[in-house]
């Protein structure tokens, strides 16, 4: 039996974890540093996900066959590499190959080189030259910080005003570091994530996805981590699906054999369904979270022979999927994405009669508290996506809590 290690610590890893404890090959799981719901079916492990040294001193040292990395910091961080150094197998992309999602202006430099449909773009340093291009510009304008910025480096700017405050606080004030700014056409059109299992040129698809990041109802509100996913979206065509599959995730994976940075994990197209036919927003280079938890209980192979043939290079035959489709709902915290409490008492989730993954939650005195901005997610499969609609908002009536709340329109773009 094979010991695996995840390392990262949402409702992401819960997906991981729990879709590698139905593997039969895996016995053994840890989780870095994990949290108080994967405990249940990982072995926690008091671990940053970006302490590289301290995550392979605990690989070599507890027999771990394969390392599964969920979130991009680790990759940047080079875990990769220094694991693949120490002879240890792992899934997920070099930190040089990582700069898919760490750098947007390699993204995008890569996109046009290779024909990928993309926004028009340029990139500037300088201040002065930004603001110059953008006053003479429709808009809104998009502008985008060049480095990872946890979710928070894009502005679109209604007017030049706020244009001129965000390039102030990115090129000026350098409020997520030094770097610089990509300015690309504003595009429009509904929104989707493909990701995909990539080892070099071998791309095996998942099921298509869509996130919720607006904080409310009716996609108002602040941006979030995401409020909620579902799989089986009407308004994208097999053909569009195929096109996507070719023209952009199979391209950008070859593309990136062609520059030497062969991809070696999950490629997420951020993917959006304009007038002119369907371009990338944004690459990232990890599993989607909230996507992970909706497109995972729906694979019917062994994820462990997927990872593993990932991580080693070898060829591994297309990963099967149920035809259902599924639907989960983020219960957050009061006051989320900003300040909230923490510590409520969560009962009735023994009740839940569908997938219950954590997000942040701990234990205390044996019972589950509220711990995070994001709590918990439910998750629930039916033959459409009315009837997991019905289930996964009844299933959550069951949860007790006195500061959560919750979307209640999540897949409203496809019901
Ligand atoms: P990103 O971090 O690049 O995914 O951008 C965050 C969000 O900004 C996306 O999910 C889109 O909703 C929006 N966005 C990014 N780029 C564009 C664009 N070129 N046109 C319209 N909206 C965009
Ligand atoms: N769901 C958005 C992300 O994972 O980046």
């Amino acid at each position: 039996m094979k010991t695996v290690l995840v390392i990262g610590g949402g409702g992401r890893e819960h997906a991981i974890v729990d879709a590698l404890s139905r593997s039969p090959q895996v016995g053994k799981i840890y989780c870095s540093p994990g949290n108080a719901g994967i405990a249940a079916q990982a072995e926690n492990v008091p671990l940053k996900d970006t302490d590289v040294d301290g995550l392979k001193a605990f690989a070599l040292g507890h027999g771990v066959d394969l390392t599964v990395v969920g979130p991009e910091a680790a990759l940047a961080a080079g875990i990769t590499d220094a694991f693949r150094a120490a002879g240890l197998k792992v899934f997920g992309h070099t930190k040089a190959a990582t700069a898919i999602e760490s750098s947007k202006e390699f993204a995008k430099r890569l996109m046009a080189k290779y024909g990928v449909p993309t926004a028009a773009y340029r990139s500037f340093s300088d201040y002065d030259e930004a603001l110059a291009y953008v006053s003479g510009r429709l808009f809104p304008a998009v502008l985008k910080y060049d480095g990872l910025a946890a979710g928070k480096g894009v502005v679109i700017a209604s007017d030049l005003e706020e244009a001129r405050q965000a390039l102030a606080d990115m090129l000026l004030d350098h409020s997520f570091g030094a770097g610089k700014v990509v300015v690309e056409d504003y595009l429009t059109g509904p929104e989707f994530s493909f990701l995909c299992f990539v080892e070099g040129e071998r791309v095996y698809p998942m099921p298509l996805s869509q996130d919720h990041k607006r904080a409310f109802d009716g996609d108002t509100g602040p941006n979030t981590g995401g409020m909620g996913a579902y799989t089986g979206l009407p308004f994208i065509s097999p053909e569009d699906r195929q096109f996507a599959l070719e023209e952009i995730m199979q391209k950008t994976a070859s593309a990136m054999c062609s520059e030497g940075l062969p991809l070696s994990g999950v490629l997420y197209g951020g993917l959006m369904k304009t007038p002119q036919g369907i371009k990338v927003i944004e690459f990232n280079a990890r599993f989607g979270d909230p996507e992970t938890e909706v497109v995972l209980p729906l694979l019917r192979s062994d994820i462990y022979d997927i990872f593993e043939g990932v991580a080693t290079g070898r060829a591994i035959s297309q990963p099967q999927w149920s035809d259902e489709v599924t639907m989960g709902v983020v219960l957050a915290s009061k006051g989320y994405p900003g300040h909230y409490e923490k510590g409520f008492a969560i009962e009735g989730l023994a009740d839940v009669d569908a997938k219950l993954y954590h997000m942040g939650t701990a234990l205390r005195d044996g019972e589950y508290v509220t711990s995070g901005g994001r709590v918990l997610m439910v998750v629930s499969r039916g033959k459409d996506l009315a009837h997991a609609r019905e289930t996964v908002y009844g299933e959550i009536e069951k949860i007790r809590c006195g500061n959560l709340f919750y979307r209640r329109d999540i897949a409203h773009q496809a019901l």
